[in-house]
């Protein structure tokens, strides 16, 4: 890709490295709570869009956690999603004793989620939570609501902090807006 072009896309920081992090403080303290009875914490990052959330969260917990990682893909045309939720990668351990987090990077039509959620409970957790860095609730298709979600943002094609338009900016360190006009 271009480099100006690629620069050009990047049409306005939304949401700031340092809005983030005041965030992820009180995420942190919110899993935390949930160690009450000696249960461990699964947080189970879908990848790939929420690496860059998963390894910054992970260290505002203070309670013994586990990670595991599992890989969804939503099929898209451009931004929209076509429907297709495909498991690509699963975890590699039972989850039956643990509390089980679900670190996710954004809900947009609630998809990927409600699958993913479904497909956990199966298999008995203790209990079954989701996180959310990003909510989109204008396009939600299929009725999923998060425990928890750092930031409700409108119908905006966003990039950054682990999310990408085909596979690049997921390493900016802030979230912005997609320029997706020519
Ligand atoms: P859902 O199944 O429609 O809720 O979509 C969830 C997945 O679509 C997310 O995990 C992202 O990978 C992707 N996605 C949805 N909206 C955006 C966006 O604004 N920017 C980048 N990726 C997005
Ligand atoms: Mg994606």
């Amino acid at each position: 890709m271009d480099k100006n072009e690629y620069q050009n896309k990047i049409k306005r920081i939304i949401i700031s490295e340092e809005q983030i992090k005041e965030k992820l403080k009180e995420a942190g303290k919110l899993i935390d709570g949930l160690y009450t009875d000696g249960t461990p914490i699964l947080l189970v990052s879908i990848l790939k869009g929420s690496f860059v959330f998963l390894a910054d969260i992970c260290r505002y917990v203070n309670v013994p956690c586990e990670i595991g990682f599992m890989a969804a893909k939503s099929y898209y045309n451009g931004t929209e999603s076509n429907g297709v939720v495909k498991i690509t990668m699963d975890l590699t351990q039972k989850i039956e004793n643990y509390h089980v987090v679900i670190i996710e990077d954004i809900i947009d039509t609630g998809r990927t989620l409600s699958d993913v959620a479904k497909m956990l409970k199966a298999r008995n957790p203790v209990s079954l939570h989701v996180m959310t860095l990003l909510d989109k609730p204008e396009r939600r298709l299929v009725d999923f609501k998060a425990d928890y979600s750092l930031f409700t943002i409108p119908d905006y094609f966003v990039i950054g902090y682990g999310l990408d338009f085909n596979e690049y900016y997921r390493n900016l360190p802030y979230i912005a807006e997609y320029d997706e006009g020519k």
